[in-house]
Formats: structure tokens, sequence, C-alpha cells
């Protein structure tokens, strides 16, 4: 069904693209008369390995697919930086503008500056409360946290069970729809939460602190994690590890990073949610052509702006769950390849897992 829309979607995009002809040179303009140009702007490289290893070359690879002109640049945690940025590009003539907001505050001003000098805007993977962006194209983020909850409980099993939360940036509403969707599934189940923290910018080092304390404080009687992302599934497993625990106590992650297949392979880590780069990289590549060309984006929803008030048009994407199951899924896709994964101690594992 979902796969279908996708489909969908993609035949709907390339006749529009066919239609107004586009597919121009990487000169000033396009040679289409798709006048403009894209930015794009990721949020950091320490929150996740994805937005350099994965979002950046998929994003690269959709643009010059369509032959349109773009700039992709990385604030580096810094929301100052993302605002200079910003303005830096619309002088250098972008007309559309994505953003992986750093917050919500500092996203709403890009994009009501932008908005103010005609250039229209997207909210790439993070949705900006209260902001202005045209269009919204992220996963289905409840449904990641939701995989996260089932992922677990299946790793537990039917006992008792007690349970931290490690969730992710509390100026990051993806992480409160992980976490919510994490508890739509978990609180129905004989789990009881004995500790909740969110870990600021999704800092894998302050995660290792707030996860020792909070692991203390339940004086060890843990027996399952929720980690919103693979890296701070990362600091989790340490502070097990040094518990002499890692393996013993399932503990979930997000995004299929190389770490986190590799600790799922080495069983250290229950699950991740794979979202395919190539995917989300290339519904934005088409929305902001889209907009390039002055046409609407196709659309498979609206995505509620809790604090604006307002109703986002919206292209969410199906996220799926990894497991020790299926993690040669996410290679045979793409999302990593062999060789990364498979390297020193991972080697017999991925031949064990049939990865080559
Ligand atoms: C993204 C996740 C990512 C996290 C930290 C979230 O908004 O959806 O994929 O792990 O930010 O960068």
């Amino acid at each position: 069904m979902k796969r279908t829309r996708n489909l969908v979607l993609a035949a709907a995009a390339s006749t529009a693209l066919i239609l107004s002809g586009c597919g121009s040179d990487s000169g000033d303009e396009g040679s289409d008369g798709a006048e403009g140009k894209i930015g794009v702007i990721l949020p950091d490289t320490k929150s996740s390995v994805r937005w350099e290893s994965a979002d950046r070359p998929a994003l690269q690879a959709a643009f010059e697919e369509a032959d349109v002109e773009y700039e992709i640049q990385n604030a580096e945690g810094d929301a100052d930086a993302m605002a200079t940025i910003a303005d830096s590009m619309i002088a250098d003539g972008v007309t559309v503008l994505a953003i992986v907001n750093l917050d919500s505050d500092s996203g709403a001003a890009i994009q009501e500056k932008a908005g103010q000098q005609g250039v229209r805007t997207i909210d790439y993977d993070r949705l900006t409360l209260d902001g202005s962006a045209d269009y919204y194209v992220s996963f289905d983020n409840t449904r990641v946290g939701e995989l996260q909850g089932e992922g677990l409980a299946e790793c537990l099993g039917d006992d008792e069970a007690d349970l931290i939360y490690l969730n992710g940036a509390p100026t990051d509403n993806n992480a409160t729809l992980f976490s919510a969707g994490a508890h739509s599934v978990l609180d129905e189940g004989p789990y009881t939460a004995v500790g909740e923290q969110a870990v600021p910018d999704w800092d894998n080092e302050q995660a290792v602190t707030i996860f020792e304390q909070l692991y203390t404080q339940a004086d060890g009687e843990v027996d399952g994690v929720y980690a919103a992302n693979d890296g701070l599934a990362g600091s989790v497993i340490s502070i097990l590890e040094k518990n002499g625990r890692a393996g013993e106590v399932p503990v979930t992650g997000q995004d299929a990073t190389v770490e986190g297949l590799q600790n799922i392979l080495a069983g250290d880590q229950c699950m991740t949610v794979y979202k395919s780069a190539t995917l989300e990289a290339g519904e934005l590549a088409k929305t902001a052509i889209a907009l390039v060309n002055g046409e609407d984006a196709e659309t498979n929803g609206t995505t509620e702006d809790v604090d604006g008030d307002r109703e986002v048009p919206s292209v969410l994407l199906e996220p799926e769950l990894i497991n020790a199951d299926n993690v040669k899924s996410v290679v045979d896709d793409g999302g990593v390849s062999a060789d990364d994964l498979c390297q020193g101690e991972y080697a017999s594992l991925c031949e064990d897992a049939g990865i080559s």
C-alpha cells in the first residue's frame, strides 16, 4: 500500500518534470526556465552520522539526477550559524530553502526571513513548530517510535521488565514523536519505566553521563533501554559494558548506522529503524524542484503543527524495523555498504548473517 503510494508519488513527480521540461545544467540558471537554486542546511555532524554519511550523498545524487542547481551546507550544531548560512544562500540566489532545524524557534525565524524575500521553504526531516514552511518531507515519526517500542517488546518477551527511556533532544519535534510512539506500545505491556530523560542536542557524550546516572538511580535493576537513535544506543551500551551487562539488556536505536547495525550483529543492540536516505532525499528533491518551477508539490498527507495551529502539507515515508533477522536488507537496499559494515571482527558476524 505504502510502496504503491511512493511509486505514485514518484510517477507524478517525474510527469511534472517532463511537463515542465526540467533537466538543466547546474549553471547559474536552469536551461529549462527553472530559474532558481535549491539550498539545503543540515543540522550537525554529531547528533547522528546520518546527516553527512547518508543524507548529503543522497541529496547530491537526487539533485544531480534532476540536473538542478543546489547548495548543501551543515550548520555544525550552531543555530546562529544556520541563520547566517541561510542569509548567504539567499544572497547567493537560492529560491527554495530546505532546513533541518536545530530548534523550532531558530528554524521559524529563518523561514520567516526567507519568506519575506520570496524564498519558498521546506522542513526536511524535522517539523519546525510555529514555522512557515510550505512543505514538510520526512518519515512517519510516530511510527518510528512505535517500531522502536515493538522491537523492544519483541526482544523483552512477555515477562515484566523495568525500562529506562533515553529520549532525543527536547528541542527536536521528532524526538517527542519517537518517544510518544514508543510509549504508546510499551505502556500497554508488562513494563515499568524506572527512569526517563531527554538528551540535549542528542549529544552522545552527555548521554553517557545521563544514562549512567539513571542506571545508578535504578540500582542497576534495568531490563531494557529505549534509546532514541543508534548514537544514544552506543552511549548506553558503553555503560552496560562497564557493568558487564552488554548483550543482556536489549537496547533500541534508529538510523541503521554502521555502528548500530554492528551492535545488532554483535547482539548488543536489539533493533534499529531504517529510514532510507535515498527515498527521503528523493522526495525532498522532487518537492524542491516543484517549488523552483513555481508548481505545487505532490504530497500524501498533512502534519499538524501544534504550536502554529496549522496543517503542513507533507510527504511522509514509511520507516522499517531492523533487528538481527534482517540486517542484510539494509545492505541490499544500499543503506550501508558491506565493506563498511563487515570490517575486522564483524566479518564473521556478517558471514553468519548472509551479508557479503
Ligand atoms: C532524526 C533522526 C536523527 C536525530 C539526531 C532526528 O530528527 O529524525 O534520524 O537520529 O534527529 O540527528
